[in-house]
């Protein structure tokens, strides 16, 4: 006999991003459709420990899709990483009368839920929900399509001042450790170069690059830097750079959380509803510490230990297409 999912409930954790609540929306509208109770969880895993617990209806999740952030707020949790904390959390859920958990975050987020799953038998199903795109298992995360679009719109600003006054920019993007969002939005903006965690930095590569671009045509470069001590982030390479090319105008620009926010994509939302959806069918199908991806636009299910692993490969091809294209 199948075990019965007659309450589940839902939270945001780890850092925010565009789509979240396009999620929570198909999460609840999907459970309550099929007869499931739906209750709210506040703060992420925070709100387990806390008693934040609020049971939602369809109305609850009216008005949301085109919102950024997440409605039911977030946190990086410490105190559910012990054994004590989760404790905690476990016994409030069950007096909430929650059978399963739909978390929706990136990896912190999963490798909690994946602890929580095994200590206590809950069911939880996560959906990826982070700008950085750095789970595997997946083509793409809830909310990387909108940080992506957030950063290219920001780049065309810079390079109308850059081209105006002729210098070379290093903007930094975000991307925790890896570099789908610098390698990517340096294509998308036209960028002279990508530098990537992936990669070893090719100073001496980027200089020629440069010197080139400069000797040509332009008069302004971009170079898109991901956040990282590997990279040393855009402010490291604008110092060398300046060390040895004083002749250079260099000025830096780092994003920061303007990347986080703003009204999710098309793609952001149709991708945050399937994903919901798919949750839901996913708890009812018995599946169990898996996260919702999507590979060729089918959606897939995929293990919390893989999603987890950290060996997401960059698709390496681009850096030949942008090196191209930059000529
Ligand atoms: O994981 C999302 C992310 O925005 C990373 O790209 C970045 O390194 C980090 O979160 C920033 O975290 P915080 O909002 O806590 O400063």
């Amino acid at each position: 006999m199948k075990y019965e999912i007659k309450c589940v409930g839902v939270l945001t954790s780890g850092g925010d991003a565009p789509g979240m609540n396009a999620a929570i929306r198909a999460v609840t509208r999907t459970a309550i459709f099929n007869g499931i109770r739906v209750k709210a969880i506040y703060r992420g895993y925070k709100g387990l420990i806390t008693n934040e617990i609020v049971e939602f209806q369809t109305q609850n999740v009216s008005n949301i899709i085109q919102q950024g952030g997440t409605i039911l707020k977030t946190a990086r949790c410490m105190e559910f990483m012990t054994p004590e904390g989760r404790k905690l959390a476990y016994e409030n859920m069950r007096n909430a009368e929650i059978d399963a958990l739909v978390v929706i975050g990136g990896d912190g987020t999963f490798t909690g839920a994946r602890i929580f799953a095994q200590e206590f038998n809950v069911p939880i199903i996560g959906l990826p929900g982070t700008i950085d795109n750095d789970l595997s298992g997946t083509d793409t995360t809830i909310g990387y399509d909108t940080a992506l679009n957030t950063i290219i719109q920001s780049v065309d600003k810079i390079r109308d001042t850059a081209t105006s006054h002729e210098r070379l920019f290093f903007i930094e993007v975000m991307g925790r450790d890896a570099g789908f969002l610098a390698l990517n939005s340096a294509l998308a903006s036209g960028a002279e170069a990508a530098i990537i965690p992936e990669r070893e930095t090719q100073v001496d590569q980027l200089e020629e690059l440069i010197r080139n671009g400069f000797r040509k045509s332009k008069n302004s470069s971009i170079v898109i830097v991901a956040e990282s001590e590997i990279t040393g982030g855009a402010n490291g390479l604008a110092k060398r750079m300046r060390e040895e090319h004083p002749e250079y105008d260099v000025r830096v620009t780092i994003l920061g959380h303007i990347q986080r926010g703003g009204s999710p994509t098309a793609q952001d939302r149709i991708l945050a509803s399937r994903m919901g959806v798919a949750a839901i069918d996913a708890l009812m199908d018995e599946q169990r510490s898996i996260m919702i991806g999507v590979v060729n636009d089918e959606i897939v299910h995929v293990p919390f230990t893989k999603a987890i692993k950290d060996d997401k490969p960059v698709n390496a091809g681009l850096l030949g297409v942008l090196q191209i294209l930059s000529i």
